[in-house]
């Protein structure tokens, strides 16, 4: 009896010794959550029945020409089963292979880059518990002379800051999170932060309203919004439902589905506290 328990004991003094000597594990469970209202399945699986999620070839259209989003399963040659933490790390947060060329911004990684370091350890958690699939990754189809990848160098150059997301002192806690789902995670701002002809957000803009391959993206400061009470839009981003009868148009929808609908009813009350508190940009003359 006072055997079995001397050794159950000291089983479990090594397992916790093994432990420690690997770096902090993240949570999958949570890397789960994180995947979805980042969207990273819809850009990562295919439109057609029966894909195999997270293997790519989804098509995204976009006005520099067609992305194909790849494989990230942990295939060892045809997904990323490869990689390191560290390798996902550089992709997330610094937009960069680990050859060291850079990614083009269709994957979204100006907004990425405010991840915090645990979010991006619990996604890299959920990402190694995927089945793998050997899917081969398809060939972008980008106009001239945008399919020149060292023309992200200059674009980056320009645009990108890669950087944790900050707090904002005379906020909330409740606004800084929405913040973070804004900006971070569901990059809302992606599609309604106007850009440039080169694709760069335009300055005091933010989610002022932007054009996309399918149209608008609608101004989400109070200036529009605010004919809109809490609980409608509440309803619009669980359910694309508008108090109009409307239903959004095929970017938003998928966003709905794919993000939005899955925030948990505390981050989504957040994003609307945060949509809220924005500064009312005038609409902008079309
Ligand atoms: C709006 C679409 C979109 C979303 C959302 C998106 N990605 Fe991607 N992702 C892409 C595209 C397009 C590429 C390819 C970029 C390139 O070729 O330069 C890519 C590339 C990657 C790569 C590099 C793969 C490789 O083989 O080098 C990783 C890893 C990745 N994405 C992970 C994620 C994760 C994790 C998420 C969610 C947090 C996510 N992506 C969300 C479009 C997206
Ligand atoms: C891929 C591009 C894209 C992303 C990312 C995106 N949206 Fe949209 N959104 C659109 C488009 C396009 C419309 C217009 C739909 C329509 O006209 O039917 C829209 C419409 C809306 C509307 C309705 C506004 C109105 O006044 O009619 C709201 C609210 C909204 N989006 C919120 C968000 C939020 C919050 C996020 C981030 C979680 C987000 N969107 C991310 C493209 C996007």
């Amino acid at each position: 009896m006072l055997n079995k328990t001397f050794f159950l004991l000291l089983a479990g003094v090594i397992a916790a010794a093994g432990a420690q000597a690997q770096p902090a594990a993240g949570d999958p469970n949570k890397g789960q959550y994180l995947a979805a209202v980042a969207g990273c399945m819809g850009c990562h699986t295919d439109t057609k029945p029966g894909a195999v999620p997270y293997a790519g070839g989804r098509k995204l259209q976009t006005p520099f020409g067609v992305f194909y989003g790849p494989n990230i399963t942990p295939h060892p040659s045809a997904g990323i089963g490869k990689w390191s933490e560290a390798d996902f790390k550089r992709a997330i947060r610094l937009g960069e292979r680990a050859d060291g060329q850079h990614y083009f911004p269709a994957f979204p990684y100006a907004s990425f880059t405010g991840m915090s370091d645990t979010d991006i350890r619990d996604l890299w958690a959920y990402l190694r518990t995927l089945a793998s699939d050997e899917r081969a990754n398809q060939a972008h189809e980008l106009r001239f002379p945008f399919g020149w990848r060292r023309l992200v160098t200059v674009w980056k150059w320009l645009f990108f800051v890669p950087q944790r997301a900050g707090v904002n002192p005379q906020a909330s806690a409740e606004v800084n999170r929405g913040a973070y789902i804004a900006g971070a995670l569901s990059h809302c701002t992606e599609c309604h932060t106007p850009r440039n002809f080169l694709g760069g957000p335009v300055k005091g803009r933010l989610l002022g309203g932007g054009m996309i391959s399918e149209g608008r993206a609608p101004n989400l400061t109070p200036t529009r919004l605010k004919r809109w009470s809490d609980a409608q839009l509440k309803e619009f981003l669980r359910s694309g439902a508008t108090p109009e009868g409307d239903v959004p148009a095929e970017a938003m929808e998928e966003i709905i589905r794919n993000t939005t609908s899955q925030l948990s009813p505390q981050d989504l009350g957040a994003l609307i506290a945060y949509l809220r508190s924005l500064p009312a940009l005038a609409e902008e003359k079309r």
